[in-house]
C-alpha cells in the first residue's frame, strides 16, 4: 500500500524562492500554498459544507480544545468521526489544543505531565497533556494532527522562552511515541518565541524527531509584522525542505505573501469569518466595513474583482442593510466573499509561483492595496 501521506514540491519560483507543492490525505490532495478556513466547533461559522466547496476549499481546521469540551470526542467518534459528524469530505487539520488553553481558559498550570485549566464554557477543571491532545484527536480522526505544546506569549523573556519550547520539544516526543493512526498524519510545532538561536534548535530537535510536517506556532501573538517577517527570514533555512511548512493562525493577505516568499506552505486564520461577521469585507484595495452608513448607496459589489456569491448577486448598499437590519444572511454573505477572497487570492499565489513571478505578484499588491484598512 502506498502512504496515506506524502508531500512534494512542484516548483520553486525562481523569483522568489516559494514553493508549489502538493499534499496528498486520505481525503483529497491539497495544493500548496494553502489557507484554510477555521471550523472551530466543527462548524465554520455561518457556512455550510457545501458553501465550502463551492468557493474552492480545499481543507478545514477544527479544535481540539473546543470539540473536547463540547460535545466531547466520544460524541464525535460515535457518529463516525468528525468528517461524518459534521459533514465535510475534505481534509480535516486539528489544532492541539495547546494554544486555545493559553488563550481561552481561565486559571491554568503546567506541569510537566501536561496542562490543568478551567473551562471557558462552565468553569470546569480540565486537564489535557500530550497523550490526551494524542487521544482526542485519534477518536476525532482529523487527517492531520498537531503535537501538543506551549506558546509563549509576547514579549516573553528569553529564559521563559527557553524553558516553553524545551517542554514543547519533551511534549512532541511524548505526542510521537503515543501516536498510532496510520491514516493520521502527526505534525511537530517549531517554538522559541522571538529568539533566533531558540528558533533554530528547536526547528532541529523537530527536524531530528522527522515528523511528516511541521507547524510554526508562537507567532502572530501581537508582535509588529517586521519582527514576525524577521523571525522566518531566520527560521526558514533551518526547516526541513521536503516537508510541509504551516504558519499557525496566519492572517492577513499581506502576512500571506511575505510568509510563502520565506518558504511557508500553510496558513490558517479566524479573521476572515470573524471580521465577516461584524461587518468588515476584505477587498483588492483594502478592507472595507461594509455596515457603515456610508455604503448605504453604494450599489457596486462587494470587491469587482470577486467571483463569489455574494459578489456576484448583491451590493453593498444591500449587504449593508442586512447588517442595518440585524439580518443573518449579512454575516453569511459577508463570509462567502471574505474566505473566497483569501482562498482566491492563494490560487493567484499558486499560479504566480508557477509562473516565477511572485515578486511581480507582491509589488502589484502593495501598489493597490491599503495597508491601513487590514
Ligand atoms: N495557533 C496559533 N499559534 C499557535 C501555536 O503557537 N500553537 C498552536 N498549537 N496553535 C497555534
Ligand atoms: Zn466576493
Amino acid at each position: 500500500m502506498s502512504k496515506p501521506f506524502s508531500y512534494e514540491v512542484l516548483h520553486v519560483c525562481k523569483q522568489s524562492g516559494a514553493r508549489l507543492g502538493v499534499l496528498h490525505t486520505p481525503h483529497g490532495d491539497i495544493p500548496t500554498p494553502i489557507y484554510m478556513p477555521v471550523g472551530t466547533s466543527a462548524c465554520v461559522k455561518a457556512m455550510t459544507p457545501r458553501e465550502m466547496k463551492e468557493i474552492g476549499t480545499k481543507i478545514l481546521l477544527s479544535n481540539t480544545y473546543h470539540l473536547h469540551l463540547r460535545p466531547g470526542e466520544a460524541l464525535v467518534k460515535e457518529a463516525g468521526g468528525l468528517h461524518k459528524f459534521m459533514g465535510w469530505d475534505g481534509p480535516i487539520l486539528t489544532d492541539s489544543g495547546g494554544f486555545q488553553v493559553f488563550s481561552l481558559a481561565g486559571i491554568r498550570k503546567i506541569k510537566e505531565e501536561g496542562v490543568t485549566f478551567q473551562s471557558h464554557l462552565d468553569g470546569s477543571r480540565q486537564f489535557i497533556g500530550p497523550e490526551e491532545s494524542m487521544d482526542i484527536q485519534q477518536a476525532l480522526g482529523s487527517d492531520i494532527a498537531m503535537a501538543f505544546d506551549v506558546c509563549s506569549p509576547y514579549p516573553c523573556d528569553w529564559e521563559t522562552a527557553k524553558k516553553n519550547m524545551e517542554i514543547t520539544h519533551r511534549w512532541a516526543e511524548r505526542c510521537k511515541q503515543h501516536h498510532t493512526r496510520e491514516d493520521q498524519a502527526l505534525f511537530g510545532i517549531v517554538q522559541g518565541a522571538f529568539y533566533k538561536d531558540l528558533r533554530v534548535e528547536s526547528a532541529k530537535v523537530l527536524s531530528d524527531m522527522d515528523f511528516i510536517g511541521y507547524g510554526i506556532g508562537g507567532l502572530s501573538v501581537g508582535e509588529p509584522k517586521p519582527i514576525m517577517y524577521e523571525m522566518l527570514d531566520e527560521l526558514m533555512p533551518h526547516m526541513p525542505e521536503q516537508k510541509p511548512r504551516y504558519l499557525m493562525g496566519v492572517g492577513t493577505p499581506d502576512c500571506f505573501i511575505e510568509a510563502v516568499i520565506r518558504g511557508v506552505d500553510m496558513f490558517d486564520c479566524v479573521l476572515a469569518t470573524r471580521i465577516a461577521r461584524n461587518g468588515s469585507v476584505m477587498t483588492s484595495k483594502g478592507r472595507v466595513v461594509v455596515k457603515n452608513g456610508k455604503y448605504a448607496h453604494d450599489f457596486s459589489p462587494l470587491d469587482d474583482q470577486c467571483d463569489c456569491y455574494a459578489c456576484k448577486n448583491f451590493t453593498r448598499a444591500y449587504i449593508r442593510h442586512l447588517f442595518n437590519a440585524k439580518e443573518i444572511t449579512g454575516g453569511r454573505l459577508a463570509s462567502i466573499h471574505n474566505l473566497r477572497f483569501l482562498i482566491h487570492m492563494m490560487e493567484e499565489i499558486r499560479e504566480a509561483i508557477a509562473n516565477d513571478s511572485l515578486l511581480d505578484y507582491r509589488k502589484e499588491f502593495y501598489e493597490r492595496y491599503d495597508l491601513t484598512k487590514n
